[in-house]
């Protein structure tokens, strides 16, 4: 697993290797920083199976190694959208077959999350779906989630675009929910999620697992649909 721009420490790597290591005791993380002084800081942190390279979307990985899976957590939001589909593809290239890319955005104390899924297949990198995430520890509403929106969505909100309606949709759901007798957030989210699917037709997870955490995994996402990207660099 490679977690990309882990930023100034490099806490959401160290998270990540002690959930993933109970379920793959022989996992390798690698933390990627185009920043020296990051990557220097970082190292202390370095154990077995965990090490800090420098890099950026060119990553550091050698001739025959691949990754499973790759974090980019808030670092393509930094770029122009012109570069997203040309950095993603960059970064596809060093997938393994089925290796997933997980590309997304979060507010800054990461309670709220948005997060493409990408897979590839073959030579292409194919976007699998958009996992909203919210905290239901804290009041929530739909439309918190627009403002964090990863870089492919988040300039594609204007009034009446296919991504306001579906908005529009779910905080309609939503309303009606917590109008009901029910009380408990992550019940109020399942009930809001099935409308959504069932009275709005949006194509979404309906694993209650996912559900009960506040995650709304939406297949396909409303507007353009997402085309495969050939890979930049096939290795
Ligand atoms: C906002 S921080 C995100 C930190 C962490 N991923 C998180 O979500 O909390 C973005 C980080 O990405 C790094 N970064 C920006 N462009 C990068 C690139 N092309 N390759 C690797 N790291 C990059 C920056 O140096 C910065 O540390």
């Amino acid at each position: 697993m490679v977690d990309l721009g882990y930023g100034a420490s490099p806490v959401t790597t160290l998270e990540s290797l002690e959930y993933l290591r109970v379920l793959n005791p022989s996992l390798r993380l690698i933390g990627v920083e185009i920043d020296p002084d990051r990557v220097r800081e970082a190292l202390p942190y370095a154990q077995l199976g965990l090490e800090f390279c420098l890099g950026g979307f060119n990553l550091p990985l050698g001739a025959d190694e691949s990754a499973g899976v790759i974090r980019a957590m808030n670092v393509l939001r930094q770029y122009p959208e012109q570069e997203y589909a040309r950095s993603l593809a960059l970064l596809g290239s060093y997938l393994g077959p089925a290796g997933i890319l997980l590309e997304g955005t979060s507010d800054p104390p990461g309670n709220m999350m948005a997060l493409n899924l990408y897979l590839r297949g073959g030579g292409f990198l194919l976007h699998d779906g958009l996992a909203l995430i919210a905290n239901l520890r804290r009041p929530f509403s739909p439309r918190q989630l627009q403002a964090i929106l990863p870089k492919n969505y988040i300039h594609h909100l204007e009034p009446g675009s296919p991504l306001d309606a579906f908005f529009g949709a779910w905080s309609a759901c939503w309303q009606r929910a917590i109008q009901t007798q029910v009380h408990d957030p992550r019940r109020l989210f399942a009930e809001a999620a099935r409308w959504l699917h069932e009275e709005h037709g949006y194509h979404l997870s309906a694993r209650p697992g996912f559900l009960r955490r506040g995650i709304l995994l939406l297949h396909s996402v409303p507007g353009e649909a997402q085309a495969p990207l050939a890979l930049a660099r096939m290795r």
